[in-house]
């Protein structure tokens, strides 16, 4: 068994890293790839090249998993909307049709998906035994933001967009959370060995909304893993202190923190589940000093427990490949 996997399962301490978005943007070797590819969804339906992609970091350093070359936006493009990348603006997809929406088939959508499950089968049998491959959803309240088209800045949203469909938004979380839930089926059937669960705007939910549309709609998908026996690690970004309230009622098998957790309280508040992450991205933009620094906090704090080495966020674009290697060599060598 993998690391990451007896850490999750067994709550083993052993040591494991990976870094979200690992695969992509900041990799030479992808951005070749990439500027022959400029439909980013066919990309991602180009089963060769996904393997190919997801195993680039794999190659160039000495990573405990893999994150299978994919999207959360995959979904909506499998429920029948139409997803364009443009550079500068991030994902834009077309006008969102409830009544299109409700009709879509199990089989249809699985068969739409198929490249991603053929991606992770071709992956799984490159990728040697020692090492988990992760794969992963959009949690329904991040997936709809972008359905709705409701991003209107970086850390803004058009809250009215909800309002206005609130009759119909309990019907398409229940929509989402079905289909989600055959998504993780099939890449777990395909080899996957872990799912994270990406809810990257649960900080923009107002607070008397987090049970309906966060804890409630990760926990039910959570259960569905439960009964599958499939291992998961939630990301309830930018949720603060509610990341207590998140875990004692979703209770995932790992939680991702966020950059504004602090490590300390994260050990004395999160309790029954493996910690993940943490280190803010941006420091991968700083001297090594600051690197070395600000990693240490981590290692250090989750020492004695279970902790998968990991990011607060992904990888940003400007990050050199030569500092992650260097965290990753340091992470590796730590006696503390
Ligand atoms: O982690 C990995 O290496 C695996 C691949 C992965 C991608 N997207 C590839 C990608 C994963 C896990 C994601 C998740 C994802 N996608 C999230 C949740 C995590 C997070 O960052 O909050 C979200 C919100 C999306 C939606 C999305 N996809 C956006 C907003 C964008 C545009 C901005 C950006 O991040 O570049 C994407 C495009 C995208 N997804 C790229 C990659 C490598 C960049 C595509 C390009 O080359 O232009």
């Amino acid at each position: 068994m993998s690391n990451l996997n007896k850490i999750l399962l067994n709550k083993i301490n052993c040591k494991s890293i990976w870094f979200m978005r690992q695969a992509g943007r900041y990799l030479p070797e992808f951005q070749e790839i990439r500027s022959k590819n400029q439909d980013f969804i066919k990309l991602c339906l180009n089963s060769e090249l996904s393997s190919e992609i997801t195993l680039q970091p794999i190659k160039r350093f000495d990573l405990d998993s893999a994150i299978i070359f994919s999207d959360i936006l995959m979904v909506p493009y499998a429920l029948g909307q139409n997803v364009k990348f443009t550079k500068g603006f991030g994902p834009k997809l077309s006008d969102f049709n409830l009544s299109e929406f409700l009709k879509r088939k199990k089989n249809d959508f699985s068969n739409k998906l198929s490249p991603i499950y053929k991606a992770i089968d071709i992956t799984r049998r490159k990728l040697n035994k020692s090492k988990s491959l992760i794969s992963f959803i959009g949690a329904p309240w991040t997936l709809i933001i972008y359905m709705l088209n409701a991003k209107e800045s970086k850390e803004e949203i058009n809250l009215q967009k909800f309002y206005d469909k609130k009759k119909s938004l309990d019907q398409v979380i229940e929509t989402l959370i079905y289909f989600l839930c055959i998504h993780i089926k099939n890449q777990i059937n395909a080899g996957a060995d872990v799912i994270q669960i990406f809810d990257s705007w649960a900080g923009l939910i107002p607070k008397e909304n987090l049970n309906d549309y966060c804890y409630i709609p990760n926990a039910k998908i959570l259960n569905f893993c439960k009964k599958e026996n499939i291992p998961t690690i939630c990301f309830p970004k930018g949720i603060k202190e509610k990341y207590e309230e998140f875990n004692n009622i979703v209770k995932p098998d790992g939680i991702n923190l966020d950059p504004e957790i602090n490590p300390e309280w994260a050990k004395k508040k999160l309790k029954n589940v493996v910690i993940q992450g943490g280190l803010n991205p941006h420091i991968l933009l700083k001297d090594d000093e600051h690197i070395i620094q600000g990693a240490t906090k981590y290692i250090q704090t989750f020492k004695d427990i279970p902790y998968v080495f990991n990011l607060g966020h992904g990888l940003l674009p400007e990050t050199d490949p030569d500092k992650v290697s260097k965290l990753i060599k340091f992470y590796r060598n730590f006696d503390g």
